[in-house]
């Protein structure tokens, strides 16, 4: 069967083409057509996604993005239209789910919505083009889901079997990354700008005469905080006044580090607790070098990462979990009335 998978969450706007087949123990993809079109150039002067813009670009580029991937698809029938349904920013998710339900109503067939933060998960099984499949993995297995949005650990005892088990209590860990870069005028997203400095930092050594926190590193919980640390750092370079490149490699470095250790502490720990025998890593975060380093370092179980064009928001992942939802719920579909956006949408 053919599937057509949307996601407009954010600052994506991806549309992608699938023929699948197989069942739950091997399902397999194949991409007949795949299209993105990112925003960070719109939102880069306001140093952030800003949702009303979002919205509109959206808006755009759908139809544009659907014609192009029936163009160079030459498909003229599919089987199932899924849609990027939540968590993320309301008015952006709402551009996707109006456009699906219109193709579906057009086109007469069934609409599947997909939870983004599913999506992350099943990303590290996709490729960006061809064909691949999603392998038979040892459960439980333990997600660290890290991105502009969400900082989340998540036990997964089978497929569309999740359980929270802890989560960021304020600020995600790559709107830290994205806020710290913003206080230094790099551009956004500030993810990667902190990680380049951060590296160069390593390489000449340099440090800061005073640590930052490491919040909630020791909690005995699998929760997450990252205002407190943001705050370190505004309080860092009020004090220092003007930052000259070497002092903002070191916060870059120090901050990087901080970030990155209360993740590694937390999700040792999870693994130890539940058994997990299997680790899965994804969001845009998951492309950090020095947090795969240090997982690599630190974490002995099996551990999967996105290929790098799958770790930021795409449509390719939210068709692998439409197929495995319409495979497990023997094609059923909610009424489409019943399909809305829900930006704090919780795996379960
Ligand atoms: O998953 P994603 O594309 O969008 C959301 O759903 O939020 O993640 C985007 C986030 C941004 O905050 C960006 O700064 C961060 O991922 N990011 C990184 C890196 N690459 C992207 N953060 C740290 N290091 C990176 N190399
Ligand atoms: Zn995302």
């Amino acid at each position: 069967m053919k599937i057509l998978a949307i996601e407009t969450s954010c600052d994506e706007t991806g549309i992608t083409l699938f023929e699948v087949k197989g069942g739950l123990k091997s399902p397999s993809f194949k991409i007949l057509a795949n299209e993105l079109a990112s925003q960070i150039e719109i939102h880069k002067e306001y140093g952030g996604v800003f949702p009303a813009l979002a919205k509109r670009e959206h808006i755009k580029n759908l139809p544009i993005l659907f014609d192009k991937v029936l163009k160079t698809s030459k498909v003229k029938k599919f089987d199932l239209i899924s849609v990027t349904s939540g968590p993320g920013l309301e008015p952006a998710l709402w551009t996707g789910i109006v456009f699906a339900k219109e193709k579906a109503t057009e086109w007469g067939v069934p609409l599947m919505p997909v939870n983004h933060m599913e999506g992350h998960i099943l990303s590290v099984f996709g490729k960006d083009k061809g064909s691949f499949s999603i392998p038979k993995i040892e459960f439980p297995a333990l997600s660290l889901l890290v991105s502009g949005g969400h900082t989340e650990l998540v036990l997964i005892k089978d497929w569309m079997k999740y359980q929270v088990i802890g989560e960021t209590l304020d600020d995600a860990v790559g709107e830290a990354f994205d806020k710290v870069a913003r206080m230094m005028d790099l551009p956004y997203p500030g993810g990667p700008e902190i990680s380049k400095l951060a590296e160069l930092a390593r390489i000449q050594g340099l440090t800061l005469d005073k640590p930052l926190p490491r919040p909630m590193m020791y909690s005995k919980n699998f929760d997450f905080s990252y205002s407190g640390l943001k705050t370190a750092v505004l309080y860092l370079i009020r004090d220092l006044g003007k930052l000259d490149e070497k002092t903002k490699m070191a916060i870059a470095l120090e901050f990087e580090n901080a970030a990155i250790e209360p993740l590694i502490h937390k999700t040792k720990k999870a693994i130890e607790k539940y058994g997990a025998k299997t680790l899965i890593i994804g969001g845009g975060v998951s492309a950090n070098k020095h947090l795969q380093i240090e997982v690599k370092k630190h974490i002995k179980i099996k551990t999967l990462f996105p290929p790098r064009k799958l770790s930021t928001d795409n449509s390719i992942m939210i068709g692998m979990v439409a197929y495995l939802k319409y495979l497990k719920n023997k094609g059923k579909v909610p009424r489409p009335s019943s399909i809305k956006a829900e930006g704090n949408l919780r795996l379960k």
